[in-house]
């Protein structure tokens, strides 16, 4: 009798000690900070602590050099959600961690994330929403979707993964348990989790669960993130909230302090301004309070969520003579892609506008490729993700078997070159090269958004007599021309991509 007893009394520890539901959530600078975050069922005895370090001990949690406790607890949707704030992290850095109970000494896997350079290198992103069921009573109902969405994170292993809301039908703890287990399935083979910036959508009933469930910076779930050095600040907003107001007021005032030193600025938010769904009402209050922001400010790229279904429009900009109040502005516009589709019952694409580049109706996700010369958008088709080979070391390469969206209109890619860069204004106002004669140095500036650009110099025959990369330090750089001739040559300058920025015609002395 003693000896069932102490076993039943061992078991029930072991089972309800255990942390689960693990997940990475940026919020703050993705290069020097991460926030962990798990579940600790009600009924635990103790809670886990978080053993890390920068070396791999595998479930060895005792040769791990940090430990950290969780820095806030929330109790929302009948769980414990546990949250470790590292911060002060080395960036571009694997970090190793286990979750061990100091009362039970149950640890968990070993899992590991990776901090995100501050450089300007390049970054792979995953945008999408909408994993909510069907609504009907049975939580299991259309899951696969949202099942084989997650595996493909996995898959392509971004630096971020923008969630546009609508996590579950009803915002019921049950859903959620059965969401958040279904999350573990974008943890990579190796153990590698993926950070998500999360955004409410109207199926988040509850203000708080988004706060409550990922600690995002504030309790209204709007809220900033630079990632790089000043490569992307992405911009996750509340479409469920006052969207004018101090919401708006915030998005100007970070907008005029930030964006003009970004390369990109991107936004996510659930309910889209003009969705393509035609029973879907036009969202009059965003376009009022955001649109005009996002043309005045620079804003590239938005991520909207909630129609469930597919569209990518032209670069946009406000205008009361165009359908809907927009215009296409390929200069300076915004390119506003959806909506939703990670998983949720899918709907039609009956509700295009002329200036909607293309739609369509299926499982997908965008995966989007940005560095300061321009940004690549893909969008997967996530039916096949079980067949989807895993990237390995090299993220920015298609992955075998994998579907990509290809509209006519479009193509499998669509680029989105730095609109500064492509500007002949810009160029001309920010590139100068001097002196002119020359004789040993030749400056150079250039736009100070540039890291590193290609220069080859030609002499009057059009022989190559100098090809080199430079680095760029604030905008300038130098070039040695003392091993070249006497006459005259041209310079050429272009990003490390090939894109031209200047040509100039110089006379060495
Ligand atoms: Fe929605």
């Amino acid at each position: 009798m003693y000896k069932i007893t102490f076993i039943a009394f061992f078991v029930s520890l072991s089972v309800f000690s255990q942390s689960e539901k693990y997940r990475l959530i940026i919020n703050d600078d993705p290069a020097t900070s991460g926030t962990i975050a798990w579940h600790q069922p009600i009924s635990s005895i103790g809670s886990s602590i978080l053993y890390y370090g920068t070396e791999d001990f595998g479930s060895d949690w005792n040769s791990y050099p940090n430990s950290q406790e969780a820095d806030r607890t929330s109790l929302a949707q009948q769980m414990h959600t546990k949250f470790v704030r590292l911060t002060n992290l080395q960036p571009n850095t694997a970090y190793y961690f286990v979750l061990r109970n100091p009362i039970t000494n149950v640890t968990s896997e070993r899992m590991f994330f990776k901090t995100l350079p501050n450089d300007q290198s390049r970054l792979s992103f995953v945008a999408g929403g909408d994993s909510r069921t069907d609504g009907t009573p049975d939580v299991f109902a259309n899951r696969d979707a949202r099942l084989n969405a997650n595996r493909m994170v996995a898959k392509v292993k971004p630096h971020a993964i923008f969630f546009g809301g609508d996590f579950t039908f009803a915002d019921t703890p049950t859903e959620w348990d059965y969401w958040l287990d279904d999350w573990q399935l974008t943890i990579s083979d190796e153990g590698q989790l993926f950070g998500i910036v999360p955004a409410r959508g109207n199926h988040e009933f509850n203000p708080s669960t988004v706060y409550d469930l990922f600690d995002v910076p504030t309790s209204d779930s709007y809220y900033a993130i630079t990632f790089g050095n000043n490569l992307v600040r992405a911009y996750t907003l509340n479409s469920e909230i006052s969207v004018a107001g101090d919401q708006a007021l915030w998005l100007e005032n970070d907008l005029q302090e930030n964006n003009a030193d970004q390369c990109w600025t991107l936004a996510q938010y659930h309910t889209p301004i003009r969705p393509h769904e035609s029973g879907k009402t036009e969202n009059d209050d965003q376009y009022d309070a955001w649109a005009g922001l996002f043309y005045e400010h620079g804003v590239d790229l938005v991520f909207e969520s909630d129609s469930h279904m597919v569209k990518t429009t032209k670069a946009l900009k406000p205008d009361v003579n165009g359908e809907l109040g927009f215009s296409e502005d390929p200069i300076n516009g915004t390119y506003y892609v959806g909506e939703g589709c990670w998983g949720a019952p899918t709907r039609n694409n009956d509700d295009d506008k002329e200036w909607t580049l293309a739609s369509g109706s299926f499982n997908q996700i965008k995966w989007v490729w940005v560095d300061c010369e321009r940004i690549e958008m893909r969008t997967i088709m996530t039916d096949n993700a079980e067949e989807v080979a895993s990237l390995g070391d090299n993220i920015f390469e298609e992955p075998d078997n994998i579907e990509l969206w290809n509209p006519e209109s479009i193509g499998e890619v669509l680029v989105i070159q730095n609109q500064a860069l492509s500007n002949p204004d810009f160029v001309k106002t920010n590139v100068a090269v001097y002196p002119n004669p020359f004789k040993g140095i030749l400056n150079v500036e250039v736009p100070s958004i540039l890291e590193k650009v290609n220069i080859t110099l030609y002499d009057i025959n059009g022989r190559l007599i100098l090809n080199e990369t430079k680095k760029v330090i604030k905008g300038s750089f130098t070039i040695n021309t003392t091993t070249i001739s006497n006459g005259m040559v041209f310079l050429r300058i272009s990003t490390t991509r090939g894109q031209a920025i200047a040509t100039k015609k110089l006379l060495k002395e």
